[in-house]
């Protein structure tokens, strides 16, 4: 046999003998070290548990994997998981203390291959400065303002749009109408692109190679998910970088009407970001606005199909609206102040993102040794917050298995609720657009329970992949209602 072949078929078992070797190496020097690593199993060499850890199960529960280990070992236990020695923690002080101390103590730390498609400059994986200046920009281009002057409008007309389409008595999956909305929405906002425009639905397909990619199995080679998303993201950054120089010239010619109303012309005024950058934010703030919403709006479809009293709430709550925009002779587009009204459709939106865990957990890696509880984080280990153990800890909130938007009426007099609810994340690298998700979701709500009745066409749940996913894609059937005279 030649040398090569032999190589060939020694590779791997050196490969997985190396990592096993590195593993125990980490463990050994912390134990030498005296560290008091949290107890746990280090799984199999190279793989570890990252195939239990990403093992199914529906997404209002933590699932098998997470409550065994849960039982054996606590709250906080170690692993090793996505190639890395980790603290694993569903313990709702240290997810609070990993992300209260970002970019001190902790960094973030995705798998290499999400950071590698989302792009270098990409705000989830960016630190320091420029972390803070891509985040003031998306900050700023979804404040308040904006968010009154020209999302709560766009976001009212394509949701009507959408709904206007919905066939009596014929299924259609309620994720695929959810989706429509919110790419629409962001691609106007971002790039003044609109709905069924032939450029519009190119970026659409391009952008859903682009996200299939990021979750996909991580292999580069011809034909798998991952390497049709990293030439979907060279295609997308070509498509921008035309779309800047085309907004530069229009600019000089004087004939560019629309360009300070989008983000590409925000930054354009505002900063001298280059086309990957663009780009780079561009594609996260679509990943991370697109894909969340819609979950979240088809979650909310999910759970309320299921609470005909919460249905109920919600539509004396926008009949009372639209009421009361008649009788003071208003128009009746949405304002933000009749938005400002919908309360009780904020504990439904609340209660959708606890149960749903649209982010079960964030990847993050310790900058030096850290302490916590009488345990020690050793530096350069991973630590995965767990959002979702403390969404369905029985102990912060009853029957959590339960929707039950009605408890977060009494949410302002229990700060412990408030403390272990963070489906949006918390401190330095909180959410940029959570405003602009609940706004949304809370519109969707309101044309929806005014104007449908709508059940389950066919039996489907979310299950947790790198978000909730339902399998059929969530098929409802629907039947038009009248309230409003
Ligand atoms: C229900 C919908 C949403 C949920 C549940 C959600 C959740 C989250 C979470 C948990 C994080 C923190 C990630 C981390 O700590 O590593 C995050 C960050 C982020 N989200 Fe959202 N999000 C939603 C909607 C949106 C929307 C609509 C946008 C914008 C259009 C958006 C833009 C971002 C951005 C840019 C970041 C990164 C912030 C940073 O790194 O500082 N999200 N989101």
């Amino acid at each position: 046999m030649s040398p090569v072949v032999v190589l060939f078929f020694l590779f791997p078992t050196l490969l997985v003998l190396a990592v096993a070797a590195l593993s125990l190496r980490n463990n050994e020097n912390g134990k030498k070290r005296g560290l008091n690593i949290p107890p746990g199993s280090m799984g199999w060499p190279l793989l570890g548990e990252t195939i239990a850890f990403r093992r199914l199960h529906p997404c209002t529960c933590l699932g098998e994997y997470m409550e065994e280990r849960m039982q054996k070992y606590g709250k906080i236990y170690k692993s090793n998981l996505f190639g890395a020695p980790t603290i694993v923690s569903a313990d709702a002080e240290l997810n609070r203390f990993v992300l209260m101390n970002d970019g001190r103590l902790f960094e973030p730390s995705w798998p290499k291959s999400v950071s590698e498609i989302l792009g270098k400059t990409s705000m989830l994986v960016l630190t320091g400065e420029m972390h803070r200046y891509m985040k003031s920009l998306s900050v700023n281009f979804m404040g308040i303002a904006r968010l009154r002057a020209h999302f709560l409008g766009d976001s009212e007309l394509y949701i009507t749009q959408n709904l206007r389409t919905w066939r009596e008595n014929t299924p259609f999956p309620a994720k695929e109408e959810a989706c429509k909305v919110t790419f629409n929405l962001m691609v106007k906002n971002i790039l003044s692109m609109r709905p069924g425009e032939p450029e519009t639905e190119q970026l659409r397909k391009l952008y859903m190679s682009f996200m299939k990619g990021v979750v996909a199995f991580p292999l580069n080679l011809p034909g798998t998910a991952y390497r049709k998303a990293t030439q979907a993201r060279a295609t997308i950054l070509k498509t921008i970088e035309k779309l800047m120089d085309e907004r530069i010239q229009k600019k000089k010619e004087g004939t560019d009407e629309i360009g300070e109303n989008d983000l590409l012309g925000f930054i354009l005024e505002q900063s001298n970001l280059d086309a990957e950058q663009f780009g780079d934010l561009l594609l996260g703030l679509l990943f991370g606005g697109h894909e969340t919403s819609s979950t979240a709006i088809t979650l909310a479809i999910y759970f309320l199909q299921d609470s005909p009293r919460a249905v109920e709430q919600l539509r004396e709550e926008h009949i009372q609206i639209v009421n009361a925009k008649k009788r003071r002779g208003e128009p009746p587009a949405l304002t933000w102040e009749d938005y400002k009204q919908m309360e009780f459709s904020q504990c439904v939106v609340s209660e959708t993102l606890r149960l749903g865990n649209i982010i079960k957990f964030v990847h993050r890696k310790a900058n030096t040794d850290v302490q916590f509880k009488g345990y020690d984080i050793p530096s350069g280990w991973s630590i995965i917050p767990v959002f979702a153990a403390a969404h369905l800890d029985p102990s912060v909130y009853e029957n959590p298995q339960k929707f039950d938007p009605w408890r977060w009426q009494t949410i302002s007099t229990s700060s412990a609720r408030i403390d272990n609810y963070m489906p949006f994340g918390q401190g330095l690298r909180n959410c940029a657009g959570l405003e602009l998700a609940k706004m949304e979701i809370a519109v969707f709500l309101h044309h929806l329970v005014l104007n449908f009745d709508w059940e389950l066409a066919e039996p489907d749940q979310p299950l947790a992949y790198a978000f909730p996913e339902f399998q059929k894609g969530l098929p409802i059937k629907v039947r038009r209602i009248s309230l409003i005279e």
